[in-house]
């Protein structure tokens, strides 16, 4: 069973060579692209999908979200709006809130975001844990996840649970050991927080060990880094090899040098900066030095709650002066490189069909025409 997806008024590859193609057609075969080029030459298929001049778009690449939680803290968002700083004190309600939810509760809300994310064209996404921060709570949260995408994150390191307030140590050896061991199963990746001037997350010497311990038990590294302030974060991402340093808003000169010698992509979450009323990172100074850059959505209750790629984009181009192509290969291909992953992210013979199609002539749209719904996810007939 094949189809052709014709009637492409622009086609975005991110393909070096294919580049970007007008009045196209790309043919899929058991749920990957089969062939991409102009709608006139394309062979036959079994079906035929035609988007009417429509632009088409790799789906999008989510790599950084929360959506493992319950409860919601628009109220601290209020809050914030009025003055108050954010600095992660508000995940402890949502980490109240999710361990009092059953599984259901937690899969329902799961779905649903996802669900939302797909309606946007998202088509790809990262979950991670972080709001159990028990040895129970956050396998169920990983279980759920997992259930749900492969790219799911041990966050047992997310803040110092309010039950160790002041044994930050000590809960590094729960997280490194029987929480680690029960978690690691489930997950593909590990994560830190590692914010050593807040009062809630890790400094560089925690983050390092909860890194190596994740290693060991097999796990990939990505980190939350360099978020509140310039911290040890994205320096011990390099060193690590970590796949990714997320966040990157507040960088030292030193900083920008390491990832520009290093292989971890620099993971760029504007919808935080948006949602904290706080400065963008400076994606420019990481362009210039030659960095990776993905942009995620971080979707989650308290810092940023969007689950929208287009949104992402738009504040990217609008606030960080990422040109729209820059932006859109992030959320794309700069995604699937921060989850290094080779077969999404782009539109080329071998790699998924995971296609997002625009009511729009051109990608550009997805900034020109910020907040409107004009991005979704292509659903194919099973082939
Ligand atoms: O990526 N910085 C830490 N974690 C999340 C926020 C989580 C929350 O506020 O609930 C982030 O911004
Ligand atoms: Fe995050």
């Amino acid at each position: 069973m094949s189809v052709v997806i014709t009637g492409i008024g622009e086609l975005v590859t991110n393909d070096p060579e294919l580049g970007l193609l007008r009045d196209a057609a790309v043919v899929v075969e058991s749920g990957v692209v089969a062939w991409v080029g102009s709608a006139t030459t394309a062979p036959d298929a079994d079906e035929r999908i035609d988007v009417e001049g429509r632009a088409v778009v790799p789906g999008f690449v989510d790599s950084h979200a929360h959506l493992v939680f319950a409860g919601d803290r628009a109220a601290e968002f209020e809050a914030r709006m009025s003055g108050v700083p954010y600095d992660g004190g508000g995940i402890a309600s949502t980490v109240a809130a999710t361990r009092q939810a059953s599984d259901d509760e937690l899969r329902a809300r799961l779905r649903a975001l996802l669900a939302e994310m797909r309606a946007q064209g998202t088509t790809t996404v990262e979950v991670k844990s972080g709001y159990g921060l028990t040895v129970e709570d956050e396998t169920r949260c990983l279980r759920l996840a997992a259930e749900v995408t492969p790219e799911t994150t041990f966050l047992g390191a997310h803040v110092v649970p309010a039950e160790y307030r002041g044994r930050a140590d000590e809960y590094v050896a729960l997280v490194t050991g029987p929480m680690l061991a029960a978690c690691a199963p489930h997950a593909r990746w590990v994560d830190v927080f590692c914010e050593p001037g807040s009062a809630h997350a890790f400094d560089g010497d925690q983050a390092r060990t909860v890194l190596q311990a994740g290693r060991a038990a097999g796990l990939e590294l990505r980190v939350h880094a360099n978020q509140l302030t310039a911290g040890p974060g994205v320096q011990l991402a390099v060193e690590l090899g970590a796949a990714s340093a997320d966040h990157c808003t507040h960088l030292t000169d030193a900083d920008v040098d390491a990832l520009a010698d290093g292989t971890t992509v620099a993971t760029l979450l504007p919808g935080v900066e948006f949602s904290t009323r706080s400065p963008y990172p400076d994606a420019r100074r990481l362009l210039d030095a030659g960095i990776a850059l993905a942009l995620a959505t971080d979707c989650n209750p308290g810092s940023c709650f969007t689950s929208s790629m287009a949104f992402c984009i738009a504040l990217a181009v609008r606030e960080m002066r990422m040109t729209p192509a820059e932006a859109l290969w992030a959320a794309t291909a700069g995604g699937a490189a921060a989850l290094r992953r080779t077969d999404v992210g782009h539109l080329a013979p071998g790699a998924r069909a995971d296609l997002a199609v625009l009511d729009a002539p051109s990608y550009l749209h997805l900034a020109y025409r910020p907040g409107v719904p004009l991005v979704r996810a292509l659903e194919l007939p099973r082939v």
